[in-house]
C-alpha cells in the first residue's frame, strides 16, 4: 500500500471542488484542511461535501501549519504566487491552478522556490493528459515531421466570456490568454519539447467585453477578450496564436505543424484544441514523390482527465518524483502570455527574457 499524502486546498471555490472530487476518488489521500479567504466559506465547503473532521480556515498560512504533504491553490490568479510561494516555504508539494501566475516577476520567484526548498511547484494543465493530445506531442516528438519551422494554433469561442475574478485586471492579471490561451499555448509548445520564445509582437483587443450587449458585466471588463500573437523561438521556429472568448466566427482553424519532412494538422472538435477536443489529426508528407496524407486514429476515450491531473501530483509525491508539469517549463509559457501583453501595450515587437533559474 503506497504512503498516505496529506493534502491542503486553498481556495474553495469552483475548481476546488474538482480537485476534492479527484482526491476523494484516491484511497491513498486524506484531505486535511481547507483555506478560503472569505471568513465561513472554508466550513461551508467541508459542510457541503460532508468532509468529517476536516480543519477549515480564513488564512491559508494558519492551514500551511498542519501536516501536510502537499496543497491545491484554487485561488484566481493573482494569488497563485503568493500562496505558493508560502506553501513551498512552508515545505509542502504544489499544485497550483492555471495560469501559473499574472507577472514574470512572480512566476521567476514561484521557480527559484522551488528550487530553493526542493519542493514540487506543478501547473495544472489537465489537456496533458488527454489520450489525443499525447498523441500529438509523441508524434511530434518523434521527429516524423523533421525540423519544424512554422506552427499555427489558438482558436476562439463564439460566445464563452466569464464573470467575476475573471473578468478583473487585478484579480486575474489577462482574460481570455489566461484562461484558455495558456492551455493553447501548452499543447503545441509541450509538444515541441518547450522551446525558447525569444521576440513577441501581438495585439489584444476587448470588443466584446466591453459592449453590454455582450456582457453582462461590461462596466467591469477590463480584461483582453481577443489576442493575437507572431511568436519568434530559438531554431528559427514561429508561432502563429490567437485566441479569443468571443467573435463573429465559428473557427479559427486547425492547429498546424508546419516541419521540413511533414506536416501536422489537428483539427479541433469544437472552436478551439486546448482543451483536448479533436476530430482529426493528419500526417502531409511525401512517399516516393506523392503527396501523402495519412490519419491517425482518434481516439474515443473516457478518461477523466482532471483525475489523471490530480493522480499524477499524488503519485509523484509518492515517487519522489520532479513536478509532473514543472513551473520552470511553464514560465515560457507564462513569458510568452507578459509578452503578448507588453507588445499590445506598445504596438511593437518586444523582446521575452526569461533568466537562468
Ligand atoms: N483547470 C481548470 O479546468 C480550471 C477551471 C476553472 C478555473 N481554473 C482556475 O482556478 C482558479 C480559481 O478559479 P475558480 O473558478 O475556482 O474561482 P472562484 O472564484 O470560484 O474560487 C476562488 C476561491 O478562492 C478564494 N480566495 C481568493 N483569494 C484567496 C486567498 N488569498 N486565500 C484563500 N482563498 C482565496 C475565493 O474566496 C474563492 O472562494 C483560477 O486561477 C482559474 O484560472 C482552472
Amino acid at each position: 500500500m503506497a504512503q498516505t499524502i496529506k493534502i491542503g486546498i486553498i481556495g474553495s471555490g469552483n475548481i476546488a471542488g474538482a480537485h476534492l472530487k479527484a482526491y476523494r476518488l484516491m484511497d491513498d489521500v486524506e484531505i486535511v484542511g481547507v483555506a478560503d479567504i472569505i471568513p465561513g466559506k472554508a466550513d461551508e465547503f467541508i459542510a457541503r461535501h460532508e468532509l468529517e473532521g476536516v480543519k477549515a480556515f480564513d488564512d491559508h498560512n494558519k492551514l500551511l501549519e498542519l501536516e501536510l504533504d502537499g496543497v491545491s491553490i484554487c485561488t484566481p490568479n493573482v494569488s497563485h504566487h503568493s500562496i505558493s510561494v508560502d506553501s513551498l516555504r512552508a515545505g509542502k508539494h504544489v499544485l497550483v491552478e492555471k495560469p501559473m501566475a499574472v507577472t514574470m516577476e512572480q512566476a521567476i520567484e514561484m521557480v527559484q522556490t522551488s528550487k530553493q526548498t526542493d519542493k514540487m511547484l506543478s501547473i495544472a494543465f489537465q489537456p496533458r493528459y488527454d489520450p489525443n493530445m499525447q498523441m500529438i506531442r509523441d508524434i511530434v516528438r518523434s521527429g516524423q515531421l523533421g525540423n519544424v519551422y512554422y506552427v499555427q494554433t489558438g482558436g476562439g469561442r463564439r460566445r464563452g466570456m466569464p464573470k467575476g475574478t475573471f473578468i478583473s485586471k487585478q484579480l486575474a492579471g489577462a482574460g481570455a490568454l489566461a484562461d484558455i490561451g495558456c492551455y493553447s499555448l501548452d499543447m503545441v509548445l509541450n509538444a515541441l519539447g518547450y522551446p525558447k520564445p525569444l521576440t513577441v509582437s501581438a495585439m489584444t483587443s476587448n470588443h466584446f467585453g466591453t459592449n453590454p450587449h455582450y456582457h453582462p458585466q461590461a462596466s467591469a471588463f477590463e480584461v483582453e477578450d481577443f489576442g493575437m500573437a507572431m511568436i519568434r523561438f530559438e531554431g528559427d521556429l514561429v508561432v502563429n496564436f490567437k485566441i479569443g472568448w468571443a467573435m463573429h466566427m465559428d473557427t479559427l482553424g486547425p492547429t498546424l505543424f508546419l516541419g521540413t519532412d511533414a506536416g501536422l494538422k489537428v483539427t479541433p472538435s469544437g472552436n478551439g484544441a486546448w482543451d483536448g477536443g479533436i476530430t482529426s489529426v493528419s500526417l502531409f508528407h511525401d512517399i516516393l514523390g506523392h503527396n501523402t496524407e495519412s490519419a491517425f486514429p482518434v481516439k474515443q476515450h473516457q478518461i477523466n482527465i482532471f483525475y489523471e491531473k490530480i493522480r499524477d501530483f499524488v503519485t509523484a509525491i509518492q515517487e519522489g518524483r520532479p513536478a509532473p508539469i514543472p513551473g520552470s517549463e511553464i514560465i515560457r509559457n507564462q513569458a510568452i502570455i507578459d509578452g503578448i501583453l507588453r507588445s499590445s501595450e506598445l504596438k511593437r515587437e518586444v523582446d521575452i527574457f526569461i533568466p537562468e533559474l
